[in-house]
């Protein structure tokens, strides 16, 4: 029953500029986790950020930062400072607690 939705198709952006990504998440849970991992065309999955529920911080880590709307059940990845290397598909997954 848990399920998350990424309505964002392919982005484009200039190398230094800043990438937003958005995931929406369904739970009804109040105590999960959101995670983001990165999936490069070598097809490795590269888990990158991670934001609980409960946390009353955005999640932040070097390039990555998190914009955490608990409300709206929304969850922003904000790439800073893209490089040739951040070319990737994106994924956001949901961690119930337990
Ligand atoms: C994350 O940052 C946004 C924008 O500043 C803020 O509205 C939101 O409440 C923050 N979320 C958390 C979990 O701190």
């Amino acid at each position: 029953a848990q399920k998350v939705t990424q309505a964002q198709p392919v982005m484009l952006v200039q190398e230094k500029g800043a990438v937003t990504l958005e995931c929406t998440d369904s739970t009804v849970d109040p105590s999960y986790s959101l995670l983001w991992y990165k999936q490069p065309s070598s097809g490795a999955m590269i888990f990158l950020i991670r934001q609980d529920s409960y946390s009353q911080q955005n999640a932040t880590d070097g390039q990555y930062s998190l914009n955490f709307q608990k409300t709206r059940k929304s969850i922003q990845l904000v790439i800073s400072a893209s490089e040739l290397e951040d070319s990737s598909v994106y994924f956001c997954a949901l961690r119930e607690a337990k």
